[in-house]
């Protein structure tokens, strides 16, 4: 199938009201499998087991997570003097507290589990003297939906700065997956790639394989070649050898957590196509919504980095590659310092080194 359109994408996860219609990533691209989330423990292990993954879509996710929770458990209750706002509003906060835990780095799950906890001691001030279950879960689903759809008007934004970068013919490098499924809209670097597309400029991609769990070749590939965009699939450490051939015109790459000074943690294997850009004089953007800014971090030295399961580089597709005893360290994310950056892209406009986000940030995150 190719698309053509934006709306035609295929997208991370729809809201249905009373559950999370969520696309099991880990079944690309061979199967399109679409998993029915009920509950705060499915949401929690859909994300941690990468079903759901992306920084944007890990925080709608947990955002809708919270508001089926919510109402799973009191959404039915009318107004009763056993339930106060103060217990209703504490037991969110565990909701939220759970669903942070789920995984350390995209800061976008942080910025939306504050938000949402902010909504809710709102509420449960404000209707503290007849707090009703049911109209405070509603309103928590209302915050859910608001949250994914300024994801979606933020990719669209990014995707429009984004393009510009991307000259007519150009061959572009990109790492992991930043496309219509790691967030709740057309993506952020891919989104750039899919708008440029549909501007009608030739373009064509190399996409990282992004070794260890292959977001690149299960899931970036399977978009641009839904979208009938040219890609060329290459392992990590092939990027070298097409730079080294003159085939790479720019490289886009996505962020899960971007600090004061451009330091940004993204998948693991972005920071050396860095370093390679730099020797090989390859303008290297990042491009990422104002949500995946931490303005709390003024480096990237304390971003703590996700290490995930030694099976993941130990296995190859079930079984072993590796001796099964072997040592493995398996950090999820690399951090790439803000001088080997030639642009951020966000849906503000590009921003340009020194970065210097505390100004930017100090306008607040978009809501
Ligand atoms: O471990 P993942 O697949 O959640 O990591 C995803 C990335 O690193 C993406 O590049 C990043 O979140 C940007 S998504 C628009």
């Amino acid at each position: 199938m190719i698309n053509s359109s934006v709306t035609d994408i295929p997208r991370a996860f729809t809201w249905k009201g009373d559950h999370l219609l969520l696309l099991d990533q880990t079944r690309l691209p061979l199967h399109q499998e679409w998993l029915r989330l009920e509950n705060l423990e499915e949401v929690c292990e859909a994300i941690k087991m990468l079903r759901v993954r992306g920084a944007p879509a890990i925080g709608v996710a947990a955002a809708y997570g919270a508001a089926l929770e919510i109402r799973r458990i009191y959404g039915a209750e009318p107004a009763n003097a056993a339930l106060n706002a103060d217990r209703w509003l504490h037991r969110f906060r565990q909701i939220t507290a759970t669903l942070r835990s789920t995984r350390p780095t995209a800061v976008n799950l942080f910025h939306c589990m504050d938000r949402m906890d902010r909504i809710a001691g709102e509420i449960a001030l404000d209707w503290k003297d007849q707090f009703e279950p049911i109209r405070a879960a509603e309103r928590m689903e209302e915050e859910a939906i608001a949250i994914h759809s300024e994801d979606e008007n933020l990719c669209s934004a990014i995707g429009g700065f984004g393009s510009t970068l991307i000259p007519d013919g150009a061959s572009v490098l990109t790492h992991c997956n930043t496309g219509s499924l790691a967030t709740g809209g057309i993506g952020t670097a891919l989104g750039a790639i899919y708008t440029a597309h549909l501007q009608g400029k030739r373009l064509s991609v190399f996409a990282d394989e992004t070794r260890p769990l292959l977001q690149g070749g299960r899931i970036t590939a399977w978009e641009l070649f839904e979208a009938g965009i040219p890609v060329r699939l290459i392992t990590d450490s092939m990027a070298a050898s097409v730079m080294a051939r003159g085939e790479v015109d720019l490289i886009l790459v996505g962020a899960d957590r971007i600090a004061s000074n451009g330091d940004t943690a993204n998948k693991i294997g972005t920071m050396p196509l860095a370093v390679l850009a730099r020797h090989f004089g390859v303008p290297f953007y990042v491009v990422a919504p104002t949500t995946t800014l931490d303005p709390s971090m003024d480096s990237g030295a304390t971003i703590e980095i996700e290490e995930r399961d030694p099976d993941e580089v130990r296995k190859f597709q079930g079984n072993f590659s590796a001796p099964p005893e072997v040592e493995v360290f398996n950090p999820a994310f690399d951090v790439t310092p803000g001088d080997l950056i030639s642009g951020i892209v966000t849906e503000k406009g590009i921003h340009r080194p020194p970065y210097d986000f505390r100004a930017l940030m100090a306008q607040g995150q978009p809501k």
